[in-house]
């Protein structure tokens, strides 16, 4: 059966107002090229479950032909003054934030994330570039006391050099601007591989790179099929030239990525897996909880790392909290996300549909009860295969499958809890450490608690904690490094000791 690809540009729903914005093709060395073996990958639009673009499905060659173009430019984008890079960055800040729309609604429709939060996801991905903007010319070295007499010692830092950044498909934008921009910054430079599922969003962020001016070789990305990516990806994880691997995504994907680039000892930055607890004790604010907790766990329809996966309620406050939650579900409304009004947009493929229904099969024949949902949704407004009523489950315990694997989607089991350190064993009882949650009014609990979460990112009265000013990342088997912040940039940067004698 032949595939009929339909011609995006002329597709009055998506309605861009720069249709050139629209890439499909490799960026390598400054040039937009399909793959040297001409192979192609399709792109699915999880609102219909239909093809409607393609891209190059790249192979080694390609990915080779984008290192050789990286090591190239590194030679001289080292040395390019940091204010000149900061100049450039703002240059691509602002494109971004100009073409936002655009963005937004390349990023709704292949990756079904609601219209109104593509948008925030452009200034959210914009503000990490701005960010690293700003950091260009603030990044510093130490004199040291020296430990000789007629001696200097100092401490500068250097660009790691050629970075490959591979990144997930559940924030299209943001997570690709926020390992771009502080390599860039930094003065390296960059191979990318954007998720198989989302590549449009990622060709249109370099297409607007390139237009900020970036010089030929410093920024190269190309696309691939699952099967592509691994070729792709691969020649990068032996080469090298390439000096470090950033990668959002799962667990057992960082684990592979990081034995298999072992031969070259690249540094690594690893966004993996979470499982976060969200815990509301007896003496919480629960309307703020309920509040929280709806932002955090149903931004991106449940698909975000950070997104809360278990949540503990004080038996005490179980009721009260579960019926304002209750109201709060049923509001939300099931749509494509190119419709202004929805707020939960399809998940992004069926396995993704098949994990969320595995996890509430599997805890109802357990004995959880079913609050809401619990199904997926089909209707004259959700018209696809993909789409899952917002769900509640109560009275979850510990051996259902939900408890240890991330759902990814609009699900939120309640626990029930009495005791805080029994609270405290059963948050911490999971191999994964990206994000926390818990709301209290009490100021001593709030320090005891924080102090003992074992994560990298904690939400005290607030369900949604990530920002361009503050180090994102987790630990455990969450993995490791830091994105945003000033710590984001020494992800990028080496020390270089010099030590000068015969001063006296
Ligand atoms: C993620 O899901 O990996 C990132 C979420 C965020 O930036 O908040």
């Amino acid at each position: 059966m032949s595939l009929v690809i339909k011609n995006i540009q002329q597709d009055s729903t998506l309605a861009l107002s720069r249709p050139e914005l629209m890439r499909t093709q490799n960026f390598i060395d400054g040039k937009w090229c399909d793959a040297v073996k001409g192979g192609w990958h399709e792109v699915n639009d999880p609102a219909t479950d239909t093809v409607f673009t393609r891209v190059p499905d790249s192979t080694a060659e390609d990915a080779n032909a984008a290192a050789n173009a990286a090591s190239r430019a590194f030679k001289s984008w080292r040395n390019v003054s940091a204010r000149e890079r900061a100049n450039l960055l703002k240059r691509w800040h602002q494109l971004i934030l100009e073409n936002s729309e655009d963005l937004a609604r390349l990023m709704s429709r292949e990756q079904g994330k609601p219209l109104a939060e593509a948008r925030g996801e452009a200034a959210y991905g914009a503000a990490y570039v701005e960010w690293f903007a700003e950091q260009t010319t603030r990044s510093t070295g130490d004199v040291l006391v020296p430990g000789t007499p007629g001696r200097q010692q100092m401490v500068v830092r250097e660009p790691v050099g050629v970075v490959a950044a591979v990144t997930p498909w559940n924030f299209p934008l943001a997570m690709i601007a926020r390992k771009i921009a502080p390599a860039l910054a930094a003065g390296c430079t960059v191979v990318a591989k954007p998720a198989e599922d989302t590549p449009l969003t990622a060709l249109a962020l370099v297409a607007l790179a390139e237009e900020a001016g970036l010089p030929a070789g410093v920024l190269n990305i190309v696309t691939a099929s699952r099967t592509g990516t691994q070729d792709a990806v691969g020649s990068w994880l032996s080469d090298s030239r390439v000096r470090k691997l950033t990668f959002t995504g799962s667990t057992p994907v960082g684990k592979y990525l990081a034995r298999a680039s072992s031969d070259t000892l690249k540094r690594l930055s690893l966004e993996l897996g979470g499982n976060a607890p969200f815990i509301v004790f007896e003496d919480a604010d629960v309307a703020a909880a309920v509040d929280g907790l709806m932002r955090g766990k149903f931004r991106n329809s449940g698909q975000t790392c950070v997104s809360p996966n278990r949540v503990y309620v004080h038996d005490s406050v179980y009721t009260q909290f579960v019926e304002q939650l209750k109201a709060a579900v049923e509001a939300l409304r099931v749509g494509p996300a190119e419709r202004e009004d929805s707020q939960i947009g399809p998940m992004i493929n069926g396995r993704a549909i098949e994990k969320i229904e595995r996890h509430v099969l599997d805890a109802l024949d357990q004995g959880a009860t079913l609050i809401t949902g619990g199904q997926s949704v089909r209707n004259d407004v959700a018209d696809g295969p993909f789409y899952y009523a917002p769900t509640i489950l109560g009275d979850v315990t510990a051996s259902m499958t939900l408890n240890c694997e991330e759902t990814f989607g609009p699900l939120v089991p309640l626990f029930r809890f009495t005791e805080e350190q029994d609270v405290m064993t059963r948050a911490n009882d999971t191999s994964y450490g990206l994000a926390a949650y818990f709301y209290t009014q009490d100021p001593a609990r709030i320090w005891r608690v924080a102090g003992q979460l074992e994560a990298g990112v904690i939400g005290i009265n607030e369900g949604v904690v990530a920002s361009e000013v503050a180090p994102f990342g987790g630990i455990k088997d969450s993995g490791y490094g830091r994105e945003g912040s000033h710590y984001g940039l020494d992800d990028y940067l080496q020390f270089k000791y010099l030590c000068q004698g015969n001063l006296a």
